[in-house]
C-alpha cells in the first residue's frame, strides 16, 4: 500500500498532528525514459513524467489530497471548484473518499467526456455554467467568499503545496534536478508549484541545481504570452482553455527566476505531439499534456541545443480523459475482414512487415 503524497513528503507539507493522513494512492508516478523521440530531437536524455497514472488520471490529485485533508482538519462542510474537468474529477473523488460533498462548476459543453463521466460517477454535484472556465472560477471565488465552503481550485495554497511534490519525485528519481522542464500552462498553478518544489529541494540541499521552466500555452488561449487576458479562449486542448490564469504573476516569476520561457503552441502542433507521443513512445496523454512535447519540438526546431541536457516533459493527464478527440483525430489502422484464417493472414502478415 502506498503512503501517498501526505505521508511521503510530510516534512515539506502543511501537515499538523490533526491533519487526517488520507490517500487514494496519489503520487509516485513513473518517470519514463524516452525510447525514440529524445534521440530524434537530439536530447541528451528525455523523460516523461506520467501524471496520468494518478488515481483520477491527472496531476490534480497531488494537490487535492492536501486541500481536502486541510478542509477536513478545518471542519469544512463541503468543497467547491471551477474546472475544465480534471480538478472537478479529483475534487469529486477525494470528496467521495472522505464523505465531503463536492460542488463543481464546469463550463457547459467544454469538458472532455472522460472527466464528466468521473464527476458523475464519484457523485459530485455538477453545476453547468453557460460560460467559460474564467467565468466559472470568478463565480466560485465569489461564492466561497460569501459562504462557508472551501475553495479547492489552485488559488487554495494547499493545492500548490501538494503539486510541488512532483518536482521532488523527479529530483529523487534522477538524483538531482533536470536541466529543463517542459510543462503545459493553463491556470498556471502547476508551473508555479513545480518551481516552488525545485526551489525548496535546492534550499534543503536535496539537489544541487535548478531547472529552466519551459511553459506552453495553447495559441488560442495564450494570455501570458500575449500579455493580456483573452476573452474567448479557444483550443482543442480543453483542459488549458483559459483566458485569465489565476497564477499569472507566479508563472512569470517561475519563468524569470529560472531563465525559462512561456510560449504558445498551435492546435496543430499539439495534435502532432499528441499523436507522436502515443504512436512513437507508447505514452497516451491528453491533448493539454501534449503541449509540453509540442513545446519541446518547437524549441528544438528553433535551434535550442539539448544534446548535453536532461529534459523532462510533464504529461499532466491521461489520454483516456478525452476519448472523442482520440477517435476523431487519429488515423486508425483498422480493417474489417471475414472470420477466416486466410483473411486474417492477408492483412496481418503485411502489417507485421
Ligand atoms: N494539463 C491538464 C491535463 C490540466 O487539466 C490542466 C489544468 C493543465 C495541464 C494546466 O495546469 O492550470 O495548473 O496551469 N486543468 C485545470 C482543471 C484548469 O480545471 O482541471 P495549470
Amino acid at each position: 500500500m502506498g503512503i501517498g503524497v501526505l505521508g511521503k513528503y510530510r516534512a515539506y507539507l502543511p501537515v499538523s498532528d490533526s491533519t487526517p493522513m488520507i490517500t487514494l494512492g496519489e503520487g509516485d508516478t513513473p518517470l519514463v525514459k524516452s525510447n525514440r523521440l529524445g534521440a530524434e530531437l537530439g536530447c541528451g536524455e528525455l523523460y516523461f513524467k506520467l501524471e496520468g497514472c494518478n488515481p483520477t488520471g491527472s496531476f490534480k490529485d497531488r494537490g487535492m489530497v492536501v486541500a481536502i485533508a486541510k478542509a477536513l482538519e478545518e471542519h469544512s462542510v463541503a468543497v467547491m471548484c471551477a474546472s475544465t474537468g480534471n480538478t472537478s474529477a479529483s475534487a469529486a473523488a477525494y470528496g467521495a473518499y472522505t464523505g465531503l460533498p463536492a460542488l463543481v462548476l464546469i463550463p457547459k459543453g467544454e469538458v472532455a467526456l472522460g472527466k464528466l463521466a468521473q464527476a458523475m460517477a464519484y457523485g459530485a454535484r455538477i453545476i453547468m455554467v453557460d460560460g467559460n472556465f474564467d467565468v466559472a472560477l470568478k463565480l466560485v471565488r465569489d461564492f466561497t467568499t460569501k459562504h462557508h465552503i472551501t475553495l479547492v481550485n489552485s488559488v487554495n495554497p494547499h493545492r500548490l503545496q501538494g503539486q510541488k511534490t512532483a518536482a521532488f519525485e523527479v529530483s529523487d528519481v534522477l538524483g538531482d534536478a533536470p536541466d529543463l522542464i517542459f510543462i503545459p500552462v493553463g491556470n498556471a498553478g502547476n508551473i508555479t508549484a513545480y518551481w516552488q518544489g525545485f526551489k525548496e529541494y535546492r534550499a534543503a540541499e536535496m539537489t544541487t541545481r535548478l531547472p529552466r521552466m519551459m511553459g506552453f500555452q495553447a495559441d488560442g488561449a495564450a494570455p501570458i504570452v500575449r500579455g493580456h487576458p483573452i476573452n474567448n479562449p479557444q483550443t482543442i486542448a480543453s483542459a488549458i482553455r483559459i483566458g485569465n490564469p489565476a497564477s499569472w504573476q507566479s508563472a512569470l516569476q517561475a519563468r524569470d527566476e529560472s531563465g525559462g520561457i512561456i510560449d504558445a503552441v498551435t492546435d496543430d502542433e499539439i495534435l502532432e505531439a499528441y499523436r507522436l507521443l502515443a504512436s512513437r513512445e507508447g505514452v497516451f496523454g491528453e491533448p493539454a499534456s501534449a503541449a509540453s512535447v509540442a513545446g519541446l519540438i518547437k524549441t528544438v526546431n528553433q535551434g535550442l541545443d539539448l544534446s548535453d541536457k536532461r529534459v523532462v516533459c510533464i504529461i499532466t493527464g491521461t489520454g483516456l480523459k478525452d476519448p472523442d478527440l482520440a477517435v476523431s483525430s487519429v488515423q486508425a489502422h483498422t480493417v474489417e475482414v471475414e472470420p477466416t484464417m486466410e483473411a486474417v493472414e492477408a492483412v496481418a502478415l503485411s502489417a507485421a512487415g
